[in-house]
């Protein structure tokens, strides 16, 4: 089998970071979404993978980041899509990458509990066409719809409905066989001017095709927003097993949920795990509380932090309030200010939210 992992679009609901990154290169526990995509189809046996990177500067940096994949072992095959026309065109385009083999097709911004092995096994032992992961969620409408026969079989798929008739969710995780390129070629793009890979679905369910729906039970998080960002976070550190590979001085208070990277210094703090601080980051009279990663090459000194993702080579320091439920991108200073007027002093990006007490 091969693996078709899609990592082009926009990421537009993620701005301002993603202006810089591509939104699967934001780290989730200390690394990149789409590095534990890899990771996860690795695991289930699949080396052979086509990474779907759009033209501009983030595919390239999807390209630099990810590189051939000799890193995990892996064989990557980049293809570039020209602009993000929907998940059935990125398998259009990819055609001649995945010739007539079996293939998982991978969302690169989601992230799934408990991996995807069994999944590929129950579909490579199965004559099924196709199989679809569903899950319930809370508020449909945001998501591909499931509506099922009351055999279990699929009824119906409906890509975002307005007012969805039952509450299973497309997981962005899809199998194929080589049907899927008939069906790509033959529908048309949906209202939001997209092919879409529920309609592809769709279409083979019509023609007769066995596609089989898999009830995932785990948790399961589309990181498009920052909420789910730090939700997804937060699952994440809840599962590494902690180490402390750096350093933790005799006046710390450092829990054993957390993970100290090699080369990290934490001076005079308290550290409540689970919680991740990355390599050469130093923490100095700081506290960092639950379900916070901070990458490397950080510092926050006088500060508070909690629930928050922080990105390398930022600093936070002299800071009274406490930050909490926040995404701080890259290269970031947040600092008391001791210019006059007394006041709040911000440079920051398009597209930024800030919350003031
Ligand atoms: O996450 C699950 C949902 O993913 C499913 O429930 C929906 O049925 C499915 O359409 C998809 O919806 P989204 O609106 O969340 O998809 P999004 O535009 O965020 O794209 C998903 C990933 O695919 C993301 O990593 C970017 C990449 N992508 C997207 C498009 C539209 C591409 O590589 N090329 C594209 O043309």
């Amino acid at each position: 089998m091969k693996a078709l992992i899609l990592s082009g679009g926009k990421g537009s609901r993620l701005y301002p970071l993603t202006y810089t990154n591509a939104k699967q290169l934001i780290p989730v526990a200390n690394k990149p979404v789409l590095f534990r995509v890899i990771e996860a189809i690795h695991d289930a046996g699949i080396d052979d993978m086509g990474i779907v990177i759009g033209s501009g500067e983030n595919g390239r940096k999807v390209r630099a980041a990810v590189g051939d994949g000799g890193r995990w072992g892996v064989k990557i095959t980049y293809i570039v899509q020209d602009e993000p026309k929907g998940l059935a065109h990125a398998v259009l385009i990819a055609r001649d990458y995945l010739s007539d083999d079996r293939f998982v097709m991978f969302l690169g911004d989601n992230v799934i509990e408990g991996g995807i092995s069994d999944l590929i096994r129950e579909f490579e032992t199965s004559d099924y066409n196709s199989q679809i992961v569903l899950t319930r969620v809370a508020e449909p409408k945001h998501y591909g719809v499931a509506e099922l026969n009351p055999d279990g079989s699929i009824k119906q798929l409906v890509e975002k409905p307005r007012q969805p008739k039952s509450d299973l969710a497309l997981v962005g995780i899809y199998m194929f066989d080589e049907h899927v390129h008939e069906a790509v070629r033959s529908i048309k793009p949906s209202w939001r001017g997209e092919l879409e890979i529920t309609d592809a679905i769709q279409w083979l369910v019509d023609a007769g095709y066995h596609v089989h729906p898999y009830i995932h039970r785990g948790w399961w998080i589309d990181t498009g927003k920052p909420i789910d960002m730090l939700a997804a976070n937060s699952k994440v550190l809840e599962e590494l097993t902690p180490r402390i590979d750096g350093f933790v001085d005799k006046d710390s208070e450092v829990d054993e949920r957390v993970t100290v990277e090699p080369g990290a210094q934490i001076i005079n703090s308290v550290v409540r795990g689970p919680t991740i601080i990355g390599e050469n980051t130093r923490i100095i009279n700081s506290y960092v509380g639950p379900f916070t990663s901070i990458y490397h090459d950080c510092l926050i000194e006088d500060a508070e932090i909690e629930h928050c993702i922080m990105l390398e080579h930022s600093q936070i320091s002299d800071v009274d309030a406490r930050i909490t439920d926040s995404l701080i991108g890259r290269n970031v200073v947040i600092s008391r200010s001791e210019l006059k007027p007394r006041a709040l002093k911000l440079t920051i990006g398009d597209n930024s939210r800030v919350g003031l007490i």
